[in-house]
């Protein structure tokens, strides 16, 4: 496995500029980053602006002495994930994107992908020409192949998964798996992912899993908060300080796409929830709704408090659960459960003292909105990939003002946005 660290969390002065960054953004044939030939720092003023006053005009403002310093994002090496689709022929795959037409773009050198990944690609076409492994066409609904999603950790360990229209090949990528180790000597997991269906959804619900694991460890570090951290730490828990964040990512499971900018959102949340202690002597109750593979409740777990995270993805509570025996957390600190979280209440029992939520684009929706403003929770950091949303829940709990916000740049040259908000109960 490698261990030499490959992302940077902010623009370098060796980076090339955006605008040489790539030739088929130059000539319009991939449009995934409408920015890109802006420089990255006007990019993320711009940005900021436009996220900043779509969110002072809602029915609960975000004040404007609310925003920190945006977290900015390296302009490029910075995407952990490769989701590319398969056309060509077996002999000359193309890995990348359908564009005009249908056509297949090659995006094998796209400049966003993490350097292990660049380096991976290559090697996963002459598989697919050895293998015969024929990419499915859509229109004429032939063919085995439809994508390959591969991903990168900060060692650069991989997680490579051949999404397959049957199981037809499945033997023979289990026979390639010893070449494929030696030409790619940090690969960890190997997977075939069964989607039978022909319609927009990448993955099938079948992974057949050909390595000795089905997860990728994501050792993240998160960096010290730049406001010092925390002012008033919860009993007991480490000073605030760079710390490594251990995480394990089962395939089928979510992951933020841009890892440096994933380890300041957890470390501003940790440095965000330490301000705060007033649960007078007991554990501080900490609920992460759409946890995910725990990354904001396991960044936030220590002592003094007790996490519980609840995410719809079975496999990814497996990761989150793995990770909590990693950083040897006692069972009672950090308890992740697999479930429905738009249907719980934090109001039905004892009242969370903080309550992290990181749902998908559309929010977390006025039932639960409405249920959170009902309760007892004094405390919500809401973290989200959607202002539009957003904007929406807030509206919908009045009794809660945001006090601080950030925006993270996790997707450059594009609009995308997330960001982190504080929000307290007034009294
Ligand atoms: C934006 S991701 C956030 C994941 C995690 N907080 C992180 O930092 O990686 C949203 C997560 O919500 C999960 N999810 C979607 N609907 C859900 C539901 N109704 N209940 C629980 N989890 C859900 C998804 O599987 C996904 O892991």
């Amino acid at each position: 496995m490698a261990h030499a660290r490959t992302h940077s969390s902010a623009p370098t002065a060796q980076a090339p500029s955006a605008a040489s960054l790539c030739a088929l953004h130059e000539d319009a044939t991939c449009r995934s980053c409408p920015h890109l030939s802006t420089p990255l720092p006007a990019q993320l003023a711009h940005k900021q602006a436009r996220i900043a006053a779509l969110l002072a005009d809602g029915a609960n403002p975000v004040p404007a002495d609310a925003w920190q310093e945006p977290a900015a994002s390296a302009p490029a090496r910075f995407r952990n994930k490769a989701k590319m689709v398969v056309s060509g022929t077996a002999a000359a795959p193309v890995l990348g994107v359908l564009g005009r037409g249908g056509r297949g773009v090659d995006l094998r050198e796209c400049p966003l992908h993490m350097p292990q990944i660049e380096a991976a690609l290559p090697v996963l076409a002459r598989t697919i020409t050895a293998l015969g492994l024929t990419p499915y066409d859509v229109p004429a609904r032939r063919g085995e192949l439809k994508h390959l999603l591969v991903t990168a950790s900060p060692d650069g360990d991989l997680m490579v998964r051949f999404v397959l229209r049957s199981r037809r090949h499945v033997e023979d990528l289990r026979a390639a798996l010893p070449g494929l180790q030696q030409d790619l000597p940090t690969l960890a997991v190997l997977s075939a992912n069964i989607q039978p269906v022909h319609q927009a959804i990448i993955e099938g619900p079948e992974e057949v899993v050909l390595t000795d694991t089905d997860r990728l460890l994501m050792r993240l570090r998160l960096p010290a908060p730049a406001d010092g951290g925390a002012r008033a730490p919860v009993a007991g828990a480490a000073r605030a300080g760079a710390r490594e964040l251990p995480l394990y990512l089962p395939t089928r499971s979510f992951f933020q796409t841009n890892t440096a900018i994933a380890e300041q959102l957890y470390a501003t949340a940790r440095a965000w929830a330490d301000t705060d202690t007033g649960t007078a002597g007991r554990p501080q109750r900490v609920w992460d709704l759409f946890c995910g593979v725990g990354g904001f409740a396991l960044a936030l777990a220590g002592p003094g408090r007790a996490v519980r995270g609840v995410e719809v993805s079975a496999a990814a509570i497996d990761g989150a659960r793995a990770a909590a025996r990693l950083m040897k957390l006692p069972a009672e600190s950090a308890r992740f459960e697999a479930g429905d979280a738009s249907v719980l209440d934090p109001g039905a029992g004892p009242a969370p003292d903080l309550l992290v939520v990181n749902p998908p684009r559309r929010g977390i929706g006025a039932e639960l909105a409405g249920r959170i403003e009902a309760s007892g929770a004094e405390r919500v950091l809401y973290s989200s990939c959607n202002p539009g949303s957003l904007v929406a829940d807030l509206a919908r709990m009045p009794s809660l003002r945001v006090r601080r916000a950030r925006l993270f740049d996790m997707f450059p040259h594009t609009d995308h946005a997330e960001v982190l908000v504080s929000l307290r109960r007034d009294r």
